[in-house]
């Protein structure tokens, strides 16, 4: 299909779509915070008073959701820490810590781990995807090595009894990434919000209680 075809369509879906009217109405940056509301909502995720990190944060949607569920009766400040990082900027949400840098790195791998402050996590939660190359070896291998760095900063940051909540897809080494989880966490779901497109082979998986935790 040509590419201006390609690009009318998905902005007719866009503009028809009714969670992106919803986003609007509810104040979300993006439509993918329904995702995480859906998963949430079924799978009891986010409680006050936890401590969360949102892996690929950008443009703030999860981070909005989780704010949201953190947040008091009162209007102050909220019950629970949030950390987001992204390589892209984000705007300010108040009550969320922000990093900006590529998970991949050591380097940024250690600001999370200041703003942690010895703490660990409850859930942590990745929404990220890399950016393809069109090749579907290298991007398979992309996102697993995405995956695998999440899986383990899990076992370093996060409570034993804590969850693990990542974005796969079901046409990027999702077999093996499968496996992987199996091998790492003591329950895991495959779970394909209704807010997540019938078109995309998007799926998310949710690790719950670490095999192999590190002290
Ligand atoms: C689908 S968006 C996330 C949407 C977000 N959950 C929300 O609700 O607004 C995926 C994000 O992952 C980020 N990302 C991808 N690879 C990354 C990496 N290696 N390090 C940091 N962020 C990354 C991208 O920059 C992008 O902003």
């Amino acid at each position: 299909m040509a590419k201006n075809k390609l690009n009318k369509n998905w902005l007719h879906d866009h503009i028809n779509d009714p969670y992106v009217k919803l986003a609007q109405k509810e104040g979300f940056r993006a439509r993918a915070a329904y995702k995480l509301k859906e998963i949430d909502e079924s799978e009891k995720l986010i409680k006050p008073g936890q401590v969360i990190v949102d892996l690929g944060c950008t443009p703030g949607s999860w981070a909005q959701y989780t704010r949201r569920k953190l947040a008091g009766a009162d209007a102050g400040g909220i019950h629970g820490t949030i950390i987001g990082l992204d390589m892209l900027p984000m705007e300010p949400i108040a009550d969320v810590q922000y990093i900006q840098g590529d998970f991949r790195e050591e380097e940024v791998l250690g600001q999370l781990d200041e703003l942690l402050q010895g703490r660990k996590a409850d859930l942590v939660l990745s929404d990220m995807a890399p950016n393809l190359s069109g090749i579907p070896t290298a991007d398979a291998a992309r996102m697993e090595h995405l995956i695998d760095l999440a899986i383990e900063f899990s076992q370093n940051h996060m409570k034993p009894t804590g969850a693990l909540l990542v974005k796969c897809f079901k046409d990027m080494g999702f077999t093996q990434i499968l496996e992987k989880f199996r091998d790492e966490f003591n329950t895991v779901k495959q779970i394909k919000p209704k807010a997540s497109r019938d078109k995309s082979s998007e799926i998310f998986l949710l690790g719950r209680g670490l095999k192999n935790p590190v002290d």
